[in-house]
């Protein structure tokens, strides 16, 4: 959600920050902006609307300099246009600053500064930052920084630089800033896809931390001033895992990127019929496992339940990480909260976390981002491993949180002293080559996505363990395609969307192999006897199925466990398609932002 990058040292800071920019895109994508500082003046140019429509701008041209900050915007407080772009500067013109997050106390902060004389050009709660920095400053921008951050409530990264002063100063809480180090000079960014072209070292800032950035060296303190040593990670992701490589989308790449990420999950984590995963607390304490986490992650969570409740007996309850902070719950030290994220940033499920961990449950992130906030902060965690996630659409990092979810299950129940079904352990191993197998009928269902898109609304079903898939492929399509679309357990559609069933509803249908794979052709025939047109997902030959649906999609037979990973791809693939073939741009929907850093 919003993304930051900052450059200071040797090289022409605008095409570092221009490239940056292009790679947090993703983040946000309504607005855009740059301040570079030359000669001890500085230039600032915003624009709306994408980082292409900034770089089509002729007075690109007159950013000269080495250091300088840039932002792409995704609206929280104010419309996304021009004047609400950042970089903000400061009444007199010396002062330039990128935020990402929200400062709850904006208004009393802009009704005194207002009163003191600044004049706030904005509508966001961002412009208020750059005037409290001009208020305070008296020579040192590090100064005037402590000082105002001393005064905000909420969320941020910043960064800001000064003309007349040769370093790039930033803050941090609640929202993700690391540094970047490199022998050409140094990088600010909020995500670390932004440098990446540049360096692999970076330093992930702690909350209420506060860093000198100059052009050969970095001093990180804390909020009362004292200096706090921190340690270089290496970024373990290469250039091109970040780039489309030859696909046109992100999305479709990292569709197809599932094959070696499922295989990048598992390895290493099975060694002679033994699960290896590194969870610092006694198994056999678990009373309850409580599962949190939003939107596709919520989903995989709900997988989750059917399957750890299967695997190891221990109830799971799942709850969306924006409900469970706010209702005071009941968790203590006997349970496990489990917070699953790709991003590893999302501010909802960052304070679920700390909601649990305040009242005594033991912790585990399952998370993609390797170094973000929420790695930080749990007790135990397992990597996914499924590689950068560009596209704003989840794809690749749910299957891949799903297999994680089944490794924890097999390992809490090694741990508890029973025996492992090495059935689950061979399934999980046959994922990557079936998955291979699913991409292969990508044309045939473009071809069937092709029939839907005038589509209005649609409806998917799934029982059991693939209701969860049946809502992960509403949310695909719905969100990269704008068609309304449901997703519901079939067996639930006779108490009252059943009223929706006519020609123009479309109905895809997961049913694969299960005990209750009768009951779901059950509810097919509900669906055709009322006209409703049927897309079938499925592993069985059935006649019955055929003769019912539209069109059917064949994926190979997992266990029942295992199906929502396998099941979910053709979902992803249709969504893809439908999206493309309307002309939407797909990496990009409307209104979203990748990692959502705001509450
Ligand atoms: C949907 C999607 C979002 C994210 C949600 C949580 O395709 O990507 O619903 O799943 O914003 O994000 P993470 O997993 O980063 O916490």
């Amino acid at each position: 959600m919003c993304g930051i990058i900052g450059y200071i040292g040797e090289e022409n800071a605008k095409s570092i920050l221009i490239n940056g920019l292009k790679k947090l895109e993703y983040r946000g994508y309504d607005s855009a902006g740059i301040s570079v500082v030359n000669n001890k003046s500085l230039i600032t140019l915003r624009k709306k609307g994408r980082i292409s429509e900034l770089e089509k701008c002729e007075d690109i041209n007159d950013l000269e300099g080495n250091r300088g900050i840039a932002h792409t915007r995704w609206a929280t407080h104010g419309a996304p246009n021009e004047l609400n772009a950042h970089p903000h500067v400061d009444c007199s013109g010396k002062i330039s600053v990128v935020h990402n997050g929200i400062i709850e106390n904006h208004s009393a902060l802009k009704k005194v500064l207002e009163q003191e004389g600044h004049k706030i050009k904005s509508d966001t709660d961002s412009e208020i930052i750059v005037h409290l920095i001009e208020k305070f400053y008296s020579g040192s921008l590090e100064d005037a920084m402590a000082k105002t951050v001393k005064c905000l409530t909420g969320a941020f990264g910043i960064a800001a630089i000064h003309s007349d002063e040769d370093n790039i100063v930033i803050a941090k809480k609640g929202s993700p800033l690391v540094i970047g180090i490199s022998n050409k000079g140094m990088f600010v960014a909020s995500d670390v896809a932004a440098i990446l072209d540049y360096t692999k070292k970076v330093i992930y800032l702690n909350d209420n931390e506060l860093a000198v950035i100059m052009k050969d060296h970095y001093v990180v303190s804390d909020i009362n001033g004292e200096q706090v040593d921190k340690i270089v990670d290496e970024i373990t992701w290469s250039v091109q895992e970040i780039e489309k490589g030859g696909f046109d989308h992100f999305m479709l790449k990292e569709i197809y990127d599932q094959p070696k990420a499922l295989e990048n999950c598992l390895r290493g984590r099975v060694k002679d019929g033994k699960i290896k995963l590194s969870i610092d607390f006694p198994p056999n304490d678990i009373e309850r496992i409580v599962i949190v986490a939003c939107g596709t992650s919520w989903h995989a969570a709900l997988v989750g339940k059917y399957l750890l409740e299967n695997i190891t007996n221990i109830p799971v309850e799942v709850d969306y990480a924006s409900e469970f902070r706010y209702r005071n719950p009941l968790v203590n030290e006997r349970d496990v909260v489990i917070v699953i994220s790709q991003s590893g940033e999302t501010a909802d499920s960052l304070a679920a976390i700390k909601e649990a961990k305040k009242k005594g449950a033991k912790t585990i992130g399952i998370v993609n981002v390797v170094g973000s906030t929420i790695t930080r902060e749990v007790d135990s965690g397992i990597y996914i491993h499924a590689g950068p996630e560009i596209g704003v659409a989840s794809t690749k990092a749910f299957t891949c949180q799903i297999v994680a979810l089944a490794l924890l299950g097999l390992y809490l129940k090694q741990e508890r002293g029973l025996s492992v079904d090495q059935k689950i352990i061979e399934a999980l191993y046959e994922l990557p080559e079936k998955s291979k197998k699913i991409l292969e009928s990508s044309k045939e269902i473009e071809m069937i996505a092709k029939e839907f898109v005038n589509s209005k609304n649609f409806l998917f079903l799934g029982r059991g363990i693939n209701f969860p898939t049946a809502l992960e492929g509403a949310l695909k399509l719905k969100e990269i395609s704008y068609i309304h679309a449901e997703g519901y357990p079939a067996a639930e559609m006779k108490h009252g969307p059943i009223a929706l069933i006519d020609e123009e509803m479309p109905v895809f249908f997961v049913a694969t192999d299960s005990e209750n794979f009768k009951k779901i052709v059950g509810n097919m025939e509900e669906v055709k006897t009322r006209g409703g047109k049927i897309i079938t997902l499925t592993d069985q030959k059935d006649d019955t199925v055929e003769s019912l649906s539209e069109h059917v999609i064949y994926v190979p037979k997992t266990i029942e466990i295992l199906s929502p990973i396998l099941n979910t791809i053709p979902t992803q693939l249709f969504a893809y398609h439908v999206s493309n073939l309307m002309g939407l741009d797909v990496d990009k929907p409307r209104n979203l932002a990748k990692s959502v850093t705001v509450e």
